[in-house]
């Protein structure tokens, strides 16, 4: 239960008219202008760069790198022009101590302002103040708003301070953006809420035990929802990862078996992954699978096609999957190469290590075909693969690259004993 407190001093009445309503053809389209940034990961994310007057939302786990991802960020914008960064969490000291280490020329930026505020009301006056070309509240869960009885986080402070930095930003033009800590439990409560609210949602997402960062947008008003950019945390802060699939792949022993390699879409950007597979003899009567990186559902349904339908025996065997670098790989299309990760292990055999699987897998051992099929082939080409297995294609196609071999297969039995042959 979340007690909701009403403002009842701002009363608005319907009968005062804003501005009368326009027709369509009247209406003047600005050109959108972006804010100039050398971060081009994080501006492709974006759809371009940061568009000035909207209001994005960064929601991600604590610690998993967002403060020191917008650090970076305001030191470029701040080269054309002033950047407040208010922080509710860290004092200015801690602040200027990780810009300095973040920081590849050992100088802090001349135009970006900080402050350690966390009444909206006055965080409004420093935009003000300072007018800025982009303003950072890192977390919206500490600012909050005077008259408001709840504490600072509560959903209705969380509504309450975003809707008046909205305000701010709609009026003057100001980028603001909006770091959110969501739990993985708490998906509810918190920055959830404003999702609907704001112009763009990011999420930066990634397992806190490798580097590699994803910056995902799952809400764009000014671009493509689909775009991923990827980030490694090093020693100086987020390093673009300009090739995310040559560092997926970097510490691969393609000789050992239990080694498929998936080709995955993360947005409009093909990636090739490595998925492990492990089968091993149950010592405790039942059978354990664990999935790390892919879904334990699909990792037992996959268990079972395997076992109904390719015949390999799984009753007797803990399986254990894992999807290197700390990835999270949620499309169906790596059904195939978790599948003959799977086999590989169980029958002792590696995959020829310039062969990479592409398909999802039906529940009769059917192989169906995926979106996209070009973007991953060539991504496949640029990284030295010769064969791919992939489902029959409807129609032949001439513009998939000549470069690869393509095997292509009605089912997963058929696709497994091509693989496994040699
Ligand atoms: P931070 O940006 O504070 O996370 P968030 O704002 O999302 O809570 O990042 C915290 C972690 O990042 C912390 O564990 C230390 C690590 N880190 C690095 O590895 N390298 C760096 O250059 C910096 C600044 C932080
Ligand atoms: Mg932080």
């Amino acid at each position: 239960m979340v007690e909701e407190v009403l403002n009842l001093s701002r009363t608005s009445s319907p009968s005062v008219v804003g501005l009368a309503p326009q027709r369509l053809t009247e209406v003047k389209v600005g050109t959108e202008e972006r804010l100039p940034m050398q971060n081009t990961e994080f501006a492709r994310v974006l759809g371009g760069g940061v568009v000035p007057g909207s209001l994005v939302l960064i929601g991600g786990d604590p610690g998993i790198g967002k403060s020191t991802l917008l650090l970076q960020v305001s030191k470029e914008v701040a080269v054309s022009g002033p950047v407040l960064y208010v922080s509710g969490e860290e004092s200015v000291a801690q602040i200027k101590s990780r810009a300095l280490r973040v920081s590849n020329d050992g100088h802090p930026a001349e135009n970006l302002y900080l402050a350690t505020e966390t009444d909206v009301d006055r965080v409004i006056g420093q935009i003000e103040s300072v007018s800025p070309r982009l303003a950072i509240i890192d977390s919206i869960q500490t600012v909050q708003a005077g008259d408001i009885a709840s504490t600072a986080g509560s959903i209705s402070q969380v509504r309450e301070c975003a809707l008046r930095l909205q305000a701010v930003a709609k009026s003057s033009g100001v980028a603001i953006f909006l770091v959110g800590h969501v739990t993985k439990e708490g998906a509810i409560a918190g920055p959830r809420v404003l999702e609907h609210l704001v112009d763009t949602v990011l999420y930066l997402e990634g397992d806190p035990y490798h580097s590699y960062r994803l910056l995902r947008s799952v809400k764009n008003r000014y671009g493509a929802t689909t775009e991923v950019g990827v980030f490694k945390m090093g020693s100086s802060g987020m390093v673009e990862v300009a090739n995310p699939s040559e560092a997926f792949l970097a510490e691969r022993r393609s000789d050992a078996p239990g080694s498929a390699i998936a080709v995955t879409m993360e947005g409009s950007r093909p990636l090739l992954v490595e998925v492990q597979g492990l089968t091993s003899p149950t010592s405790f009567g039942h059978p354990r699978r664990t999935a790390n990186g892919v879904d334990t559902n699909r990792l037992l349904i996959i268990t079972a096609v395997l076992t109904r339908r390719v015949g390999i025996q799984l009753s007797d065997q803990d399986i254990f999957v894992n999807v290197v670098g700390g990835l999270q790989v949620k499309e169906p299309a790596a059904d195939l190469a978790l599948a003959a990760a799977i086999a590989s292990s169980a029958r002792d055999r590696a995959l020829p290590p310039d062969l990479a699987l592409i398909g999802e897998i039906g529940l009769s051992g059917e192989l169906r075909r995926v979106p996209q099929l070009e973007p991953r082939l060539r991504e496949a080409v640029k990284l030295g693969f010769s064969s791919v297995v992939l489902p029959k294609r409807a129609e032949e196609r001439a513009d998939l690259p000549s470069e690869l071999k393509l095997h292509e297969m009605a089912g997963l039995s058929e696709a497994l004993e091509f693989a496994l042959q040699s």
